[in-house]
């Protein structure tokens, strides 16, 4: 494939791109802001360095805005970035993006196969997997051809593994990193897989130049399913770790994110998120606390178990009826799965269910809210005394760490042990089991007691870690390890 005449020397490759749009009955398209870590992190790249960022259209606002822009999307869209949009076949979308990558890939390295959720992979997989195979093409195909001699390509999570390997038979010549923002499950786990589609996700990643990870523990788990499912050799040396596989090398990466202070510091003192505030401190009442926790609804996060342990608080100290409220902000995600929906359904159902065992006339013990609103869930940071954050596996989480930089008067962070964020917050949070309601809910307890000098000494400190890796180092880290 021939490079394009504006080739670019620095690409990225993910499926969610930066913007999203909306189209209305008159035909008017609006952008809006992509969501997700991922999509937070990138945004922070150098614009100045002139990236082309491939992602997909992935509604049908998006499609009619990839056709009318050709190819590249317009740059006050984009928050000045270059990007193009891939328009894929709606059919061969829903069956990579829902079928393989949010429901299998996603499921396997949260450790989500409960037993009712167990896989089945049948024919209906096989034809899912071909449309991820078509889908990952897609994308080598169009990286192929924006991408300039010798450029740097960083391609993103679980939904593109197959893209480094794919790209280096097309154009050998460039340097190829894959970076997953998830956990990476450990083999027994991993090995749910079938042989042939465990296999060729490990061969997919491997096909680049480095394989990079949030932690280490995740790194750790890559190389381990490399070992046991390729039968991969592991080298750990001064200079990290790598894999050798079929007289190739890829050296294996970890890079923390940390948050953008200053964008969030200035964001959260906008007048938007003033008036939310004003609203939500209504809405609790005056002199009580708040247990704050914002969320995409996504059954990783735990949100139903959370829940559970404030309930469980309730219960056992009665103290607290009337005096806290849990403010659960739970935006709708991936709500063309089956499981996502039903989850919805539980999270509001176990809410109105506490809300009718404890509510008295003038107080409701859940607000829960499914209205995404970014200004809002800045309000609920500033004001959180305790914020809860108990995912049952998270690649790192970001809640954790943008809590403690926007908060008022410091916030108690109660932490599940599983997120990634717990290697750099583990010191100063308190510390949870996820599946442990009952722990978790004396973790609540001891948050609402802590004592405010050490709430707010905690809640420094936990700052500053949380904004030690901001998001542009770790883009520009990425390509200079490259
Ligand atoms: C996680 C993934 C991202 C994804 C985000 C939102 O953070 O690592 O790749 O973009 O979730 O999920 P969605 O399916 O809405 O893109």
């Amino acid at each position: 494939m021939q490079p394009h005449m504006h080739a670019a020397r620095i690409l990225v490759a993910s499926n969610r791109g930066p913007v999203s749009y909306k189209q209305d009955a008159d035909g008017r398209l609006t952008a809006g802001r992509g969501g997700g870590g991922l999509v937070s992190g990138l945004s922070a790249m150098d614009r100045d360095a002139g990236a082309v960022w491939v992602c997909t259209a992935m509604s049908e606002g998006d499609r009619e805005a990839a056709r009318r822009a050709g190819r590249r999307l317009d740059a006050e869209d984009t928050g000045g970035h270059r990007v193009r949009m891939l328009d894929i076949d709606p059919d061969t979308f829903a069956a990579a993006y829902n079928g393989i990558a949010n429901s299998v890939l996603w499921f396997v390295h949260h450790l989500l196969y409960e037993t009712p959720l167990a896989p089945v992979f049948d024919a209906d997989f096989r034809r899912q997997w071909a449309a991820y195979e078509a889908y990952n093409t897609a994308f080598a195909d169009a990286l192929a051809e924006e991408a300039a001699q010798g450029a740097a390509v960083l391609v993103q999570d679980y939904h593109l593994t197959l893209v480094p390997a794919l790209l280096r038979e097309r154009r050998p010549d460039l340097r190829i990193g894959h970076f997953s923002h998830t956990p990476w499950a450990p083999p027994d786990y991993y090995r749910l897989l079938p042989d042939d589609v465990a296999e060729q996700v490990l061969r997919g990643i491997l096909g680049g130049d480095r394989a990079a990870f949030l932690t280490e523990r995740w790194a750790e788990a890559f190389a381990d399913c490399c070992a046991r499912v390729l039968g991969a050799e592991i080298v750990r040396g001064t200079g990290g770790t790598a894999v050798l596989f079929e007289g190739r090398t890829t050296r294996l990466g970890v890079h923390g994110l940390g948050v953008d202070a200053d964008f969030l510091r200035e964001r959260a003192h906008r007048p938007d998120v003033e008036e939310r505030m004003a609203a939500l401190r209504e809405q609790i009442g005056p002199d009580r606390k708040a247990i704050v926790r914002v969320d995409r609804t996504e059954l990783s996060k735990n949100i139903v178990r959370g829940l559970h342990a404030y309930r469980r608080l309730l219960e056992d100290h009665p103290e607290w009826r009337g005096e806290v409220v849990h403010v659960a902000f739970a935006y709708p995600s991936r709500q063309d799965l089956r499981v996502y929906r039903d989850y919805t359904a539980e999270v509001e159902r176990v809410a109105r269910e506490i809300n009718s065992t404890f509510g008295t006339v003038d107080w409701e013990p859940v607000a829960l809210h499914v209205k995404d609103d970014f200004a809002r869930s800045l309000a609920a940071y500033r004001l959180a005394d305790v914020a809860l954050v108990n995912p049952i596996r998270d690649g790192m989480n970001l809640v954790a760490k943008e809590v403690p930089v926007v908060s008022d008067h410091g916030c108690a962070l109660v932490l599940s042990r599983e997120a990634g964020a717990v290697a750099e917050l583990g010191d100063d949070a308190l510390v949870v089991n996820p599946y442990d309601v009952e722990a978790t809910a004396r973790a609540l307890h001891s948050a609402l007691l802590m004592d405010p000098d050490e709430r707010g000494a905690r809640s420094k400190r936990l700052s500053v870690a949380a904004t030690a890796l901001p998001p542009a180092r770790w883009f520009l880290d990425q390509l200079d390890a490259l």
